[in-house]
């Protein structure tokens, strides 16, 4: 058989070896985190340094050659034999949400080494160089924004991110210092101008719908686009014996008003709306709350039914703290417009599907991946694989390693097709 013959049939002993060395290694990972009771892995941090060492050992083992960016995302390389062919980028992110499952994130990068390691195993040669990356920051829990280590591989680096600030007051440009980074090299971590053929990421769906479908893999044809806002409301702190309820500027009671209308308008409007994080200052039993803060993150495949529903809970919010009299302080910190897959590398995967006799089904992603800072600087393709129960962002994340075998087995393909 010619080799791209070979090539096609990665025998059926070498998938399943691959998919429970994925299973297991995500395992190894989820074990370097800096809480005690869960999974939690946050940019520049040392469990950060930790997860770059042992992923960079295993592109090793791959027979890659690897490196750490300015940025802190670790790389490896398969070249192909002609030093002037264009990259495929192979890649998804190694940071994780606070009490994350296993698997998000973390299951593309793993993959996408297994799938050199296929390649390699099968002889094939193909035309182009890959370059597998594992990000550091996709999920911004340490500093608030997102996408932070693709960002700078997108050439959008912005250099008013150094003064951001993680909850111990470190900025990003001490982090990067003590991580042994310099943050005047950030530019060097750029590869918009490079010949990238492609980027694509293979991730756990973290929805509901390849389960009920009762299928392994799914097509992804676009990236919801997301905004995120940090709303402070201030009243008046009190005593909450002495202060009658008409002569209250209880902050806390004017948000509650604006979550509720937060859910109604994004269902009118079928978007999704999600407020994560409220704190209440001071937070004492017997005072009548002075400030309180809240975020906003919402999303919609349609940016402007999303901006519509932006403008209408702005309007609520201060119309109710206008006439309660708090004082209500609004901040963006993170906005990412829809990003659509492109057709032809969706065609190609299909294509994949078909050859392995997988069913083939498209849909859109509602949450965010690296791959959409990607969306106007490279072609990007993303493939789902079934997450249990659509349950991400949660310890309970689960795959199965069929489904990991099955995306193993397109992507390597994929390969072969694009
Ligand atoms: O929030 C998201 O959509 C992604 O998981 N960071
Ligand atoms: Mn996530
Ligand atoms: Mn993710």
């Amino acid at each position: 058989m010619s080799d791209q013959e070979v090539f096609r049939h990665p025998s059926d002993s070498a998938l399943q070896q691959a998919a429970l060395r994925v299973y297991e290694r995500c395992e190894s990972l989820a074990a370097i985190s800096c809480l005690t009771n869960g999974v939690g892995r946050y940019y520049l941090t040392p469990e950060h340094a930790t997860c770059n060492q042992r992923v960079l050992a295993w592109m090793s083992e791959a027979g890659m050659q690897t490196w750490i960016d300015a940025a802190g995302n670790c790389w490896g390389r398969w070249a192909c034999d002609n030093p002037d062919a264009q990259t495929v980028i192979l890649g998804s992110h190694l940071d994780t949400v606070a009490m994350a499952g296993k698997y998000d994130g973390i299951l593309g990068v793993l993959s996408a080494i297994e799938v050199v390691e296929l390649l390699k195993t099968e002889d094939v040669t193909l035309p182009f160089h890959i370059d597998v990356v594992g990000f550091g920051d996709e999920e911004g829990v340490r500093f608030g924004t997102t996408l932070l280590g693709s960002a700078a591989v997108a050439g959008r680096w912005q250099n008013d991110w150094f003064n951001l600030t993680d909850e111990n007051g470190v900025t990003l440009a001490e982090a990067f210092r003590q991580f042994g980074l310099n943050p005047e090299e950030i530019g060097s971590a750029n590869r918009a101008k490079d010949d990238i053929k492609a980027y694509l990421e293979l991730h756990i769906e973290q929805g509901p719908v390849l389960e009920q479908m009762g299928l392994p893999v799914g097509i992804v044809t676009a990236i919801a686009g997301a905004r995120r806002f940090r709303f402070t409301l201030k009243g008046l702190a009190g005593h909450a014996g002495t202060v009658p309820m008409s002569m209250r500027r209880d902050p806390l009671t004017a948000a509650a008003k604006i979550l509720t209308e937060i859910e109604n308008l994004a269902i009118a409007n079928s978007v999704v709306a999600t407020v994560g994080k409220l704190e209440v200052r001071p937070a004492a039993v017997n005072v009548i709350p002075g400030e309180c803060v809240f975020t906003l993150d919402i999303r919609s495949s349609e940016d402007t039914v999303r901006d519509k529903t932006v403008s209408a809970i702005f309007a609520v919010a201060e119309a109710f703290c206008e006439s309660s009299g708090i004082d209500l302080d609004t901040e963006e910190f993170h906005h990412a417009d829809a990003v659509e897959c492109a057709a032809w590398l969706q065609t190609k995967i299909e294509q994949s599907l078909r050859e392995v006799e997988l069913p083939v089904h498209s849909l859109m992603s509602g949450a965010g991946h690296d791959a959409m800072i990607f969306g106007d600087v490279f072609d990007i393709a993303m493939l789902f694989v079934r997450c249990e129960k659509g349950i991400s962002h949660n310890p309970a994340e689960a795959v199965d390693v069929a489904d990991v075998r099955a995306g193993l087995q397109v992507f390597a393909r994929l390969l072969g097709n694009i």
